[in-house]
């Protein structure tokens, strides 16, 4: 039977308020070791407890349904037709650590292995983003009543040089891909006379989600990734593409990237988007490997 996504969305954004307020009341407490696969690798005791009852919610609301959370991920997971929720319960662990006040609970939905639901909710800015495969992406914030997305109708992109650019730095500090971040990033930056894109500016909101709300509202350009799981860009990319945007993938010709590939591209609604897209591709700086 068809998943009534309206339903799912509208418990999504139940659970989403919940999963905030137990953020916004919880101190940061390392989990374990405090580090996954290096010290810039955190995690937290508020990241599994969330992450524990938007399951255990998710499952008695949808049994039938699958679900993939960043806490308790195994590497030998691997995404199916069935309907999938895909959960990160703090997208911004880091800032969550440093109480700056830019993360999220970032919900998804994936059916056919595609995403078609996503709730993103910074309980911080009280930002709430909405997404539904076909009926719009919408923000609900203290100065925006169910504003539909992206925020105002946006300019055509003549220029990478006019843009500003979302990049992450990721857990990632050593290797190839390290390098290709570094000099794509430097590529970005430089001025046009020495070969480079010379963009209005570079921006690292520390949430992989909230870089792509951001371009999905329009308010930032691009977001260029490499590294992000599933659960870090599912709900974002309904929202994106439903406010007009377009994900591809990170390398150049590479425009059908699936939820799992981890490696990406993100450009606004607007005019020119190809343009844009193909100019990024032009300062990546050798290839990407992250499996
Ligand atoms: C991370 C953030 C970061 C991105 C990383 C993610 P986490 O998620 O989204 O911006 O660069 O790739 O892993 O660990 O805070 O949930």
């Amino acid at each position: 039977a068809a998943v009534d996504l309206q339903g799912v969305h509208d418990f999504l954004v139940h659970i989403a308020h919940k999963a905030g307020a137990m953020i916004l009341t919880a101190k940061p407490v390392a989990a374990g070791s405090g580090t996954k696969k290096n010290s810039a690798d955190l995690v937290s005791e508020t990241d599994q407890a969330v992450e524990r009852m938007v399951s255990a919610s998710l499952k008695e609301k949808y049994p039938g349904f699958d679900f993939m959370g960043e806490e308790t991920y195994q590497p030998t997971d691997t995404l199916t037709d069935t309907p999938t929720f895909i959960v990160d319960p703090i997208d911004g662990t880091t800032n969550f650590f440093h109480a700056h006040p830019y993360l999220c609970v970032s919900l998804g939905l994936a059916v056919n292995q595609k995403p078609v639901v996503g709730v993103i909710y910074n309980p911080f800015t009280r930002t709430l983003y909405t997404g539904i495969k076909g009926q719009g992406a919408y923000l609900t914030d203290p100065w925006h009543e169910r504003v539909r997305l992206p925020l105002r109708e946006p300019e055509a992109m003549r220029d990478l040089s006019t843009c500003v650019v979302a990049v992450e730095w990721g857990a990632e500090r050593e290797g190839n891909d390290y390098e290709v971040k570094v000099n794509t990033f430097r590529q970005l930056c430089l001025k046009k006379e020495h070969g480079g894109a010379m963009v209005h500016g570079i921006r690292s909101l520390g949430s992989a989600e909230l870089n792509l709300c951001s371009v999905a509202a329009g308010t930032m350009d691009v977001y260029w990734e490499s590294g992000c799981y599933a659960w870090d860009v599912c709900a974002g990319w309904v929202i994106l593409e439903e406010a007009g945007g377009r994900m591809v993938g990170c390398h150049p010709g590479d425009w059908e990237p699936r939820v799992e590939q981890r490696r990406y591209m993100a450009v606004r609604a607007g005019e020119g988007q190809k343009g844009i897209i193909e100019e990024v591709w032009g300062c990546v700086q050798g290839r990407i490997e992250v499996g």
